[in-house]
Protein backbone atom coordinates (compact mmCIF):
# COMPACT_ATOMS: atom_id res chain seq x y z
CA UNK A 1 0.00 0.00 0.00
CA UNK A 2 1.42 3.56 -0.98
CA UNK A 3 0.95 4.72 2.77
CA UNK A 4 2.97 1.97 4.26
CA UNK A 5 5.72 3.83 1.52
CA UNK A 6 8.54 5.68 3.38
CA UNK A 7 7.90 8.98 3.01
CA UNK A 8 10.56 9.54 0.13
CA UNK A 9 9.68 6.89 -1.94
CA UNK A 10 6.06 7.88 -1.54
CA UNK A 11 7.27 11.35 -3.39
CA UNK A 12 9.77 9.57 -5.90
CA UNK A 13 6.71 7.46 -7.13
CA UNK A 14 4.33 10.14 -8.04
CA UNK A 15 7.13 12.33 -9.57
CA UNK A 16 8.51 9.20 -11.59
CA UNK A 17 4.94 8.36 -12.52
CA UNK A 18 4.79 12.08 -14.08
CA UNK A 19 8.12 11.83 -15.66
CA UNK A 20 7.36 8.55 -17.11
CA UNK A 21 6.06 9.96 -20.60
CA UNK A 22 9.52 11.62 -20.96
CA UNK A 23 11.24 8.50 -20.43
CA UNK A 24 9.41 7.00 -23.08
CA UNK A 25 11.31 7.69 -26.44
CA UNK A 26 15.01 7.51 -24.64
CA UNK A 27 13.99 3.90 -23.36
CA UNK A 28 13.02 3.36 -26.91
CA UNK A 29 16.15 4.23 -28.36
CA UNK A 30 17.82 2.06 -25.81
CA UNK A 31 16.26 -1.41 -26.19
CA UNK A 32 16.70 -1.09 -29.68
CA UNK A 33 20.57 -0.23 -29.41
CA UNK A 34 22.58 -3.72 -28.93
CA UNK A 35 25.28 -2.52 -27.34
CA UNK A 36 25.56 -1.11 -23.95
CA UNK A 37 25.86 2.89 -23.64
CA UNK A 38 25.84 4.73 -20.38
CA UNK A 39 24.88 7.63 -18.50
CA UNK A 40 24.10 10.75 -20.12
CA UNK A 41 26.92 11.04 -22.44
CA UNK A 42 25.81 7.40 -23.38
CA UNK A 43 29.69 5.78 -22.60
CA UNK A 44 30.79 3.01 -24.26
CA UNK A 45 30.51 -0.30 -22.34
CA UNK A 46 34.57 -0.73 -23.21
CA UNK A 47 35.29 2.47 -21.50
CA UNK A 48 32.99 2.10 -17.74
CA UNK A 49 32.83 -1.73 -17.90
CA UNK A 50 29.28 -1.81 -15.98
CA UNK A 51 28.95 -5.39 -16.98
CA UNK A 52 30.36 -8.21 -15.32
CA UNK A 53 32.08 -10.58 -18.13
CA UNK A 54 30.67 -13.48 -18.02
CA UNK A 55 26.48 -12.53 -18.31
CA UNK A 56 25.51 -16.01 -19.52
CA UNK A 57 23.08 -18.02 -17.00
CA UNK A 58 23.89 -15.75 -14.02
CA UNK A 59 20.68 -14.44 -12.57
CA UNK A 60 21.03 -10.30 -12.30
CA UNK A 61 18.62 -7.66 -10.56
CA UNK A 62 17.52 -3.69 -11.74
CA UNK A 63 17.29 -1.74 -8.95
CA UNK A 64 14.93 1.02 -10.17
CA UNK A 65 15.04 -0.43 -13.91
CA UNK A 66 12.87 2.42 -15.28
CA UNK A 67 11.85 1.29 -19.12
CA UNK A 68 14.02 -1.68 -18.06
CA UNK A 69 16.72 -1.32 -21.10
CA UNK A 70 19.86 -2.76 -18.82
CA UNK A 71 17.74 -5.78 -17.95
CA UNK A 72 16.92 -5.83 -22.17
CA UNK A 73 20.77 -5.71 -22.70
CA UNK A 74 20.90 -8.48 -19.78
CA UNK A 75 18.75 -10.49 -21.11
CA UNK A 76 20.06 -10.48 -24.66
CA UNK A 77 23.87 -11.61 -23.08
CA UNK A 78 21.84 -14.53 -21.91
CA UNK A 79 21.09 -13.54 -17.93
CA UNK A 80 17.98 -14.21 -16.02
CA UNK A 81 16.90 -10.58 -15.30
CA UNK A 82 14.65 -9.05 -13.18
CA UNK A 83 13.82 -5.34 -12.68
CA UNK A 84 11.76 -3.55 -9.84
CA UNK A 85 10.72 -0.16 -10.04
CA UNK A 86 9.18 2.59 -8.11
CA UNK A 87 6.80 3.38 -10.87
CA UNK A 88 3.92 1.61 -12.66
CA UNK A 89 4.00 4.29 -15.41
CA UNK A 90 7.79 3.63 -16.73
CA UNK A 91 6.92 -0.09 -16.20
CA UNK A 92 3.89 0.42 -18.52
CA UNK A 93 6.64 0.75 -21.29
CA UNK A 94 9.10 -1.64 -20.12
CA UNK A 95 6.51 -4.22 -20.55
CA UNK A 96 5.51 -2.84 -24.08
CA UNK A 97 8.95 -3.05 -25.16
CA UNK A 98 9.35 -6.57 -23.92
CA UNK A 99 6.48 -7.44 -26.12
CA UNK A 100 7.59 -5.23 -28.96
CA UNK A 101 11.39 -6.92 -28.62
CA UNK A 102 9.60 -10.31 -27.74
CA UNK A 103 11.83 -10.48 -24.53
CA UNK A 104 10.35 -11.50 -21.14
CA UNK A 105 11.55 -11.19 -18.03
CA UNK A 106 9.76 -10.35 -14.24
CA UNK A 107 9.34 -7.00 -13.14
CA UNK A 108 8.45 -5.51 -10.35
CA UNK A 109 6.08 -2.60 -8.84
CA UNK A 110 8.22 -1.91 -5.87
CA UNK A 111 11.13 -0.35 -3.83
CA UNK A 112 14.26 -1.45 -4.33
CA UNK A 113 15.15 -1.13 -0.55
CA UNK A 114 12.18 -3.72 0.03
CA UNK A 115 12.81 -6.83 -2.57
CA UNK A 116 10.65 -9.53 -2.39
CA UNK A 117 13.07 -12.07 -3.30
CA UNK A 118 14.53 -14.70 -1.00
CA UNK A 119 18.12 -13.90 0.39
CA UNK A 120 21.11 -14.75 -1.98
CA UNK A 121 18.86 -14.72 -5.09
CA UNK A 122 21.28 -12.89 -7.26
CA UNK A 123 24.91 -12.57 -8.52
CA UNK A 124 24.24 -9.00 -9.98
CA UNK A 125 22.23 -6.44 -8.73
CA UNK A 126 22.68 -3.15 -11.14
CA UNK A 127 21.67 0.50 -11.57
CA UNK A 128 21.83 2.98 -13.34
CA UNK A 129 20.49 6.36 -11.57
CA UNK A 130 17.84 4.37 -10.28
CA UNK A 131 17.56 3.28 -6.75
CA UNK A 132 21.26 4.11 -6.28
CA UNK A 133 20.23 7.83 -7.01
CA UNK A 134 16.79 8.11 -5.61
CA UNK A 135 16.62 5.32 -2.32
CA UNK A 136 17.53 5.77 0.46
CA UNK A 137 21.56 4.06 0.70
CA UNK A 138 20.73 3.22 4.14
CA UNK A 139 18.21 0.64 3.35
CA UNK A 140 18.67 -0.44 -0.61
CA UNK A 141 22.33 -1.25 -0.23
CA UNK A 142 22.06 -3.33 3.04
CA UNK A 143 19.35 -4.93 0.74
CA UNK A 144 21.16 -5.70 -2.21
CA UNK A 145 23.89 -6.83 0.17
CA UNK A 146 20.67 -9.42 1.48
CA UNK A 147 20.14 -10.02 -2.22
CA UNK A 148 23.47 -11.33 -3.41
CA UNK A 149 25.13 -13.93 -3.37
CA UNK A 150 28.54 -14.70 -2.31
CA UNK A 151 30.90 -13.45 -4.92
CA UNK A 152 27.95 -11.54 -6.52
CA UNK A 153 28.64 -7.83 -7.70
CA UNK A 154 27.11 -4.74 -6.86
CA UNK A 155 27.72 -1.98 -9.92
CA UNK A 156 25.66 1.61 -10.00
CA UNK A 157 26.48 4.83 -11.59
CA UNK A 158 25.34 8.02 -10.43
CA UNK A 159 25.95 11.72 -10.66
CA UNK A 160 29.32 12.29 -9.58
CA UNK A 161 29.60 13.79 -5.75
CA UNK A 162 31.74 16.82 -7.23
CA UNK A 163 28.92 17.89 -9.69
CA UNK A 164 26.45 17.75 -7.08
CA UNK A 165 28.57 20.81 -5.54
CA UNK A 166 28.71 22.58 -8.01
CA UNK A 167 25.69 22.57 -9.33
CA UNK A 168 23.42 25.50 -9.17
CA UNK A 169 19.79 25.06 -7.55
CA UNK A 170 17.70 26.59 -10.27
CA UNK A 171 16.49 23.96 -13.16
CA UNK A 172 18.43 23.75 -16.08
CA UNK A 173 21.45 25.53 -15.34
CA UNK A 174 24.55 23.63 -15.54
CA UNK A 175 27.28 22.95 -13.33
CA UNK A 176 29.35 25.83 -12.59
CA UNK A 177 33.52 26.04 -11.30
CA UNK A 178 32.46 26.64 -8.21
CA UNK A 179 31.83 24.92 -5.03
CA UNK A 180 28.17 26.06 -4.27
CA UNK A 181 27.15 24.21 -0.65
CA UNK A 182 28.90 22.06 1.70
CA UNK A 183 30.34 18.38 1.63
CA UNK A 184 30.22 17.54 5.07
CA UNK A 185 26.69 16.23 5.90
CA UNK A 186 24.91 15.93 2.36
CA UNK A 187 23.13 12.83 2.39
CA UNK A 188 19.37 13.45 1.24
CA UNK A 189 18.96 16.38 -1.10
CA UNK A 190 15.88 18.00 -2.12
CA UNK A 191 16.42 20.71 -5.45
CA UNK A 192 13.84 23.28 -5.15
CA UNK A 193 10.57 22.90 -7.02
CA UNK A 194 8.93 19.42 -6.21
CA UNK A 195 11.26 17.35 -7.94
CA UNK A 196 11.77 14.55 -5.40
CA UNK A 197 14.12 13.76 -2.85
CA UNK A 198 17.17 12.46 -4.35
CA UNK A 199 20.77 10.90 -2.25
CA UNK A 200 24.33 12.05 -2.79
CA UNK A 201 27.09 11.03 -0.39
CA UNK A 202 30.47 11.94 -0.07
CA UNK A 203 32.73 8.95 -1.26
CA UNK A 204 34.02 8.17 2.47
CA UNK A 205 30.69 7.66 3.32
CA UNK A 206 30.00 5.37 0.21
CA UNK A 207 32.88 3.46 1.16
CA UNK A 208 31.82 3.10 4.81
CA UNK A 209 28.12 2.01 4.16
CA UNK A 210 29.46 -0.41 1.07
CA UNK A 211 32.22 -2.06 3.94
CA UNK A 212 29.67 -2.00 6.89
CA UNK A 213 26.80 -3.77 4.30
CA UNK A 214 29.47 -6.47 3.39
CA UNK A 215 30.74 -5.57 0.42
CA UNK A 216 34.38 -5.20 -0.91
CA UNK A 217 34.86 -1.74 -2.70
CA UNK A 218 36.52 -3.02 -6.26
CA UNK A 219 36.56 0.15 -8.22
CA UNK A 220 35.41 3.60 -8.57
CA UNK A 221 35.27 4.83 -12.27
CA UNK A 222 34.97 8.55 -12.99
CA UNK A 223 33.01 9.02 -16.25
CA UNK A 224 34.91 10.77 -18.75
CA UNK A 225 32.99 11.55 -22.09
CA UNK A 226 34.10 11.65 -25.43
CA UNK A 227 34.78 14.56 -27.68
CA UNK A 228 31.98 15.44 -29.33
CA UNK A 229 29.77 13.75 -27.03
CA UNK A 230 26.05 14.71 -26.64
CA UNK A 231 23.55 14.77 -24.24
CA UNK A 232 19.47 16.03 -23.64
CA UNK A 233 20.08 17.02 -19.80
CA UNK A 234 20.86 20.58 -19.01
CA UNK A 235 22.48 20.38 -16.01
CA UNK A 236 26.09 20.09 -17.04
CA UNK A 237 27.67 20.96 -20.26
CA UNK A 238 30.62 18.57 -22.49
CA UNK A 239 33.27 21.37 -21.53
CA UNK A 240 33.08 20.88 -18.03
CA UNK A 241 32.30 17.09 -18.05
CA UNK A 242 35.57 16.91 -20.39
CA UNK A 243 37.70 18.56 -17.14
CA UNK A 244 35.63 16.88 -14.29
CA UNK A 245 33.93 13.54 -13.99
CA UNK A 246 30.09 14.55 -13.77
CA UNK A 247 29.13 10.87 -13.35
CA UNK A 248 30.58 7.86 -11.31
CA UNK A 249 30.34 4.28 -11.57
CA UNK A 250 31.28 1.96 -8.24
CA UNK A 251 31.54 -1.71 -8.49
CA UNK A 252 31.50 -3.70 -5.62
CA UNK A 253 31.41 -7.17 -4.39
CA UNK A 254 30.25 -9.69 -1.98
CA UNK A 255 33.46 -11.74 -0.56
CA UNK A 256 32.92 -15.49 -1.71
CA UNK A 257 32.78 -15.88 1.88
CA UNK A 258 30.60 -13.85 3.65
CA UNK A 259 31.98 -11.75 6.56
CA UNK A 260 30.65 -8.71 7.63
CA UNK A 261 32.84 -5.46 8.21
CA UNK A 262 32.34 -3.75 11.34
C1 LIG B 1 16.41 7.66 -14.29
S1 LIG B 1 15.38 6.25 -14.06
C2 LIG B 1 16.54 4.92 -14.09
C3 LIG B 1 16.27 4.03 -15.26
C4 LIG B 1 17.20 4.18 -16.44
N1 LIG B 1 18.50 3.58 -16.15
C5 LIG B 1 17.37 5.61 -16.88
O1 LIG B 1 18.42 6.20 -16.61
O2 LIG B 1 16.43 6.14 -17.49
C6 LIG B 1 15.07 6.32 -12.32
C7 LIG B 1 14.10 5.22 -11.89
O3 LIG B 1 14.30 4.93 -10.52
C8 LIG B 1 13.05 4.54 -10.02
N2 LIG B 1 13.05 4.57 -8.56
C9 LIG B 1 13.09 5.65 -7.75
N3 LIG B 1 13.07 5.29 -6.46
C10 LIG B 1 13.00 3.93 -6.45
C11 LIG B 1 12.91 2.96 -5.42
N4 LIG B 1 12.94 3.32 -4.13
N5 LIG B 1 12.84 1.67 -5.77
C12 LIG B 1 12.81 1.29 -7.07
N6 LIG B 1 12.88 2.17 -8.08
C13 LIG B 1 12.99 3.47 -7.78
C14 LIG B 1 12.09 5.52 -10.65
O4 LIG B 1 10.75 5.10 -10.57
C15 LIG B 1 12.64 5.62 -12.05
O5 LIG B 1 11.97 4.77 -12.94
Amino acid sequence: MMSELPEHVRRNRVLWDDWARKYVAPGETNWAQDSPAWGIWRVAESEVRMLPEKLAGIDAIELGCGTAYVSAWLARRGARAVGIDNSEAQLATARRLQHQYGLDFPLLHGNAEAVPYPDASFDLAISEYGACLWADPRHWVPEAARLLRPGGRLVFLVNSFLMTLCMPAEDGVAATDRLLRPAFGMYRVEWPGDVGVEFHLPHGEWIRLLRRSGFEVEDLIEVRPPAGAMTRYPFVTLEWARQWPCEEVWKARKPSTAGVER
